[in-house]
């Protein structure tokens, strides 16, 4: 027995990329179903991203789930970039006039289920065996199991939003796709601690002993990370030896602010830069981590998701407002040129940050003297800013 539905926008994958999509399209009148491999409780743990760009808030209030995000989100105006014995601040609103805010991607997620569940869009958890069927015809359809039942959805479009291990992206045609990888030689060790943060903004610090960042999640949650070797283990990492670590390469300014505490959460996270092109195969389209993936240290792979859906909702809306497919033609277009200039930033952020290179190296000298210029010049630290606080849609 198949269970049959219908509906207009079949989305694979409930991160913040299809959930928002969904929420978007409501607001516009238009129904949609998720398709979840996982559990509601598994997606509501997941400790991932944590800096907002302003376009991201502003389309997060435009879906009518940003209350708890101004009630509880910190507005940062600037960064700090260590090295050794210098330290300096990026002023975001002097360079910019914009900020960022700190949210943690996991209570995005939490806000946007919760306004699913509140009107009644279909979020099916745990779907097995996700497949996409048809995608180049005017009826692609999807098929699952759940339940112990096989299910079948009719679309008029799919959105794959199921990220880096999804099966959208493998649907698209292995003749028509292109990719470009860089996979990065190191991880980032991860630890979440209830513990007040270091300082009032981030830290990106540059050590000789590898890269490390001092985050935070709110005025009572820090959130810190340590560049570490792709062979380490979790195990070999107890709580106080991280802090050791942190100490050390945040520097001794720094150093006796960080507060520790036990861990509520580590991970080591491999680093990597990736696009496939194109991000549409006939009535398929892929949005956020299903395309692309850019190393954590600009801040990106979240706001990205978010400005391609951005993309694709606008496209959707202007196909059933006015019947004009102009916007879905060049969906892939208008969101890879931004996703190309989000890949250079996050690399070129990662390059001048960790260590890549014997100390004694020409190489090392050229970050070296790169941080101090652009310690000493607004113009590089403008780069810097309108980059961070995220390019325009
Ligand atoms: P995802 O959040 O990956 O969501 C995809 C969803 O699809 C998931 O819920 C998944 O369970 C589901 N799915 C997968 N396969 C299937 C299937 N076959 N069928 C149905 N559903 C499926 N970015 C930062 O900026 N800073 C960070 O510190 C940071 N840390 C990260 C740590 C980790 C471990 C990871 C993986 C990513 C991190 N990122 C970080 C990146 C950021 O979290 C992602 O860019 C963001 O989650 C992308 O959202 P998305 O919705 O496109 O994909
Ligand atoms: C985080 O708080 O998780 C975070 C912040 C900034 C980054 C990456 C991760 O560049």
């Amino acid at each position: 027995m198949t269970v049959q539905g219908k509906t207009r926008i079949g989305i694979i994958g409930a991160g913040p990329a299809g959930l928002l999509l969904s929420r978007l399209l409501k607001v516009h009148g238009i129904d949609s179903v998720i398709l979840e491999a996982r559990s509601r409780d598994y997606v509501e743990g997941r400790i991932r991203a944590g800096v907002l760009e302003q376009g991201t808030v502003t389309l997060l209030e435009e879906a009518g789930v940003a209350d708890r995000l101004h009630r509880e989100g910190l507005v940062h105006e600037g960064v700090e970039l260590a090295e050794q014995g210098l330290r300096f601040r990026i002023d975001f609103r002097a360079l910019t006039g914009k900020t960022v805010t700190v949210y943690g991607q996991t209570e995005i997620t939490k806000d946007l289920i919760v306004a699913s569940v509140a009107d009644d869009s279909p979020i099916c958890w745990e779907a097995g065996d996700v497949a996409i069927h048809d995608a180049d015809t005017g009826q692609p359809r999807l098929t699952w199991r759940a339940d112990g039942e096989r299910h079948e959805l009719a679309c008029d479009f799919i959105a794959g939003c199921d990220g880096f291990h999804g099966v959208s992206r493998p649907s698209l045609p292995s003749s028509l796709r292109q990719t470009f990888e860089r996979v990065y030689p190191f991880g980032w060790l991860g630890i979440l601690a209830d513990v007040p943060p270091c300082a009032e903004e981030l830290i990106y610090a540059s050590h000789e002993r590898g890269f490390a960042l001092a985050s935070m999640r709110s005025r009572t949650r820090s959130r810190y990370y340590i560049q570490c070797g792709l062979e380490e283990k979790i195990e070999d990492w107890p709580d106080a030896r991280i802090w050791e670590e942190l100490k050390v390469r945040l520097g001794p300014q720094t150093a006796p602010h960080v507060v520790t505490g036990p861990s509520i959460e580590k991970s080591i996270a491999p680093l990597r830069s990736f696009v496939s092109t194109p991000m549409q195969y006939g009535r398929l389209f892929l949005a956020g981590d299903a395309a692309h993936i850019v190393p954590p240290t600009g801040a990106k792979g979240l706001n990205l998701a978010v400005s391609d859906v951005h993309y694709l909702c606008r496209a959707l809306v202007a196909h059933y407002r006015s019947a004009n497919d102009t916007l879905l033609a060049t969906y892939s277009d208008a969101a890879l040129a931004r996703v190309w200039k989000a890949e250079r930033f996050s690399w070129w952020m990662t390059g001048l940050l960790h260590k890549l290179h014997d100390q004694a190296s020409f190489e090392a000298r050229m970050q070296h003297a790169e941080l101090e210029y652009l310690a000493g010049s607004p113009a590089a630290q403008t780069v810097l800013a309108e980059n961070y606080v995220g390019l325009p849609l």
